[in-house]
């Protein structure tokens, strides 16, 4: 697969969920953004990347009379998506460096990466995205790269801790790195999470403080500043 192929008329579009700590939230936002996508009536495919299928778990628990998501187990076919797909999600593993980044990185055209609030996934955080920086300045690759908060609790110092270390992260341009929300902690994701459902397939009433958070994710992913010019 090569990202921005046009492929039977239609250009694909490949975003990565990344981060190399483990339970960050990866999975979670890449079936919910896979999920938004296909409610959205788009042709999606959910490549996992990571030998621990949790995103495939997520589809075979899927029912069938939602909106379809192609499953493709990409850890261990290598990555080959349906001709028709539009959107492709990947749901990256943890650590994922050196090499494997670089390949990851390489086919990608936008990466979300989500940090929770705590000192050791923030430092964690700090680490990775400073091996990104050297990664990107190695392969030349115009990838755009996004982060967002996950699990967060509203009113936690640590909540304002991460928003500040987010919110102040810079491109090596000296340009703002996008930090576009705060998803939180909710028991909702537990539950889309059991039935390979999204939240944004649930009752709007009981999710819409979370969906909330997810507009400024999912409007930037459909701006063109979030893909990469050529
Ligand atoms: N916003 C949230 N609210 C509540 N629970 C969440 C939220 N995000 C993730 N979780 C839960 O936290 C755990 C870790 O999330 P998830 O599996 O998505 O992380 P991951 O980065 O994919 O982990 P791994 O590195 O193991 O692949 C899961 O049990 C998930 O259901
Ligand atoms: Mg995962």
């Amino acid at each position: 697969m090569r990202a921005g192929t046009a492929l039977g008329g239609t250009v694909m579009r490949t975003i990565l969920v990344l981060n190399a700590k483990g339970g960050s939230g990866k999975t979670t936002v890449a079936t919910n953004l896979a999920g938004y996508f296909a409610c959205a009536g788009a042709k999606v495919a959910l490549v996992d990347l990571d030998p621990q299928a949790s995103s495939m778990d997520w589809l075979s628990a899927r029912p069938a009379d939602r909106p379809r998501i192609a499953a493709v187990e990409g850890f261990r076919k290598g990555v080959r998506v349906p001709r028709s797909t539009e959107i492709v999600v990947m749901d990256a593993p943890s650590r994922t460096h050196d090499d494997r980044l670089a390949t990851l990185v390489r086919r990608t055209q936008t990466i979300i990466l989500p940090v929770v609030p705590s000192p050791i996934d923030i430092r964690a955080a700090q680490r990775f995205l400073q091996e990104l920086r050297e990664l990107r300045h190695v392969i030349k690759t115009d990838v755009k790269l996004a982060t967002i908060g996950n699990r967060v609790r509203e009113g936690a110092f640590i909540t304002n801790n991460l928003e500040d270390y987010l919110f102040g992260l810079t491109l090596p341009s000296g340009r703002k790195l996008p930090f576009l929300t705060l998803l939180r902690s909710s028991a909702n994701y537990i539950h889309a999470a059991e039935r390979g459902l999204s939240i944004f397939e649930f009752a709007p009433i009981a999710t819409a403080a979370d969906r909330e958070y997810w507009q400024p994710l999912t409007r930037w992913l459909q701006n063109k500043r979030s893909v990469p010019e050529n």
